[in-house]
C-alpha cells in the first residue's frame, strides 16, 4: 500500500478525485467555506471585512461596477459585493456551493447570477467586466499552462480598463516545509464516513516552488484518491506573466486587503488593467 505512496505522480497530473466535488468532501468544504471563525475555504470574518473595505475603496462600484467573482464558493464575497452596489456574476464548479448560494441570495432578496461550470473550461465573454477577482490563491492550484489560460481567459472578458484582481501565496508559506508520508485509520470524520486506511504524503517537486498534498483512502472495494498541488510565487514571476498576457498596470500589495509587501509577506495581491 505504501507503494502507492511512494509512486511519482506526474507533475500537475489531476487525480480521480477532487476535495470540492467529492460526495463526502463537498458537503464537508461547503461547512469549511460556512464557517468563517477560521481561515478554511474562505478567510476568516474578520480578514474578509478588511478584504471588502479596501476593495471597495481601491474599486468603487461607481467606476467599476460589472464584477465576476472566480471560485465564488458559497457566495460569501459575492453577497457582500452585491450589498456595496456591484452587478455580480459568481461561477464556481462545486453543485453544492452554488446551490447553497442561489438558495441564500433568494432568501436575501439579492439578485446575483451564478452559474455552474469550470471557469478554465467555461465562456466568460468579450470584454463583460469591470472587475475580476480570483480570491484565496486558487491561481496556485493550477498547472503553468492553465494558470495562463486563466490569465488569458480573464484578460478577454475584461473591458479595456477594467481590473484584475488576485492573491496568491509566497515561498514563506512554506518555509518550515517537510516532506512526509503518514498513514492512519479514519472514521466518521472530514475524510470519510465509513472506516477506511488513509494514506497521506506532502512533497515538493525539486527544482519548482511546487507542492503535492497527496491522499488515498483506501476501502474494501475502492480507492479514492485526491491530489492537491499548490504552487507559491515571486513577485516578479507573476508580473512577467501577467505583462505576457496583456495586462498593464500592475500594482503590488502584501495581502488582498492593501498592506503594504515585504519580503516577509506570506502572500502577494496583484491589481492589473486591461
Ligand atoms: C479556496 S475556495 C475560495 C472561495 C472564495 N473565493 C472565497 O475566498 O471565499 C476555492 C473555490 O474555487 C472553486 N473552484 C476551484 N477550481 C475551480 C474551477 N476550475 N472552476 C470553478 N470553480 C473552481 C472551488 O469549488 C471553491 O469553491
Amino acid at each position: 500500500m505504501m507503494e502507492l505512496i511512494k509512486k511519482d505522480v506526474t507533475l500537475f497530473s489531476q487525480s480521480k478525485d477532487s476535495i470540492w466535488l467529492d460526495a463526502h468532501l463537498a458537503p464537508q468544504m461547503l461547512a469549511a467555506h460556512l464557517d468563517t471563525e477560521f481561515d478554511g475555504a474562505t478567510r476568516n470574518a474578520e480578514y474578509i471585512d478588511q478584504s471588502m473595505e479596501w476593495l471597495t475603496q481601491k474599486c468603487p462600484a461607481q467606476s467599476y461596477p460589472k464584477l465576476l467573482d472566480l471560485g465564488c464558493g458559497p457566495g460569501i464575497y459575492a453577497e457582500k459585493f452585491y450589498e456595496a452596489g456591484y452587478q455580480v456574476k459568481g461561477i464556481d464548479f462545486s453543485e453544492l456551493s452554488i446551490a447553497h448560494a442561489k438558495k441564500s441570495a433568494q432568501e436575501k432578496g439579492f439578485i446575483i447570477d451564478y452559474q455552474c461550470g469550470d471557469y478554465l473550461q467555461e465562456n466568460l465573454g468579450k470584454e463583460q467586466y469591470d472587475i475580476i477577482v480570483l480570491i484565496y490563491c486558487d491561481l496556485g492550484v493550477f498547472s503553468t499552462e492553465d494558470r495562463n489560460r486563466v490569465f488569458e481567459k480573464v484578460y478577454g472578458a475584461l473591458k479595456k480598463g477594467g481590473r484584475f484582481i488576485f492573491d496568491v501565496f509566497t515561498p514563506k508559506k512554506y518555509a518550515k516545509f517537510e516532506a512526509g508520508d503518514t498513514w492512519q485509520l479514519e472514521v466518521d470524520n472530514f475524510w470519510t464516513k465509513e472506516a477506511c486506511l488513509h494514506l497521506s504524503a506532502q512533497k515538493n517537486y525539486p527544482g519548482t516552488n511546487t507542492y503535492l498534498d497527496q491522499h488515498y483512502l483506501l476501502y474494501p472495494d475502492k480507492i479514492k484518491e485526491f491530489f492537491i498541488w499548490e504552487t507559491v510565487f515571486n513577485k516578479e514571476e507573476v508580473l512577467a506573466e501577467l505583462q505576457a498576457a496583456g495586462f498593464t498596470t500592475s500594482e503590488v500589495f502584501g495581502d488582498i486587503r492593501g498592506t503594504a509587501y515585504t519580503s516577509e509577506s506570506e502572500t502577494l495581491c496583484f491589481v492589473v488593467e486591461k
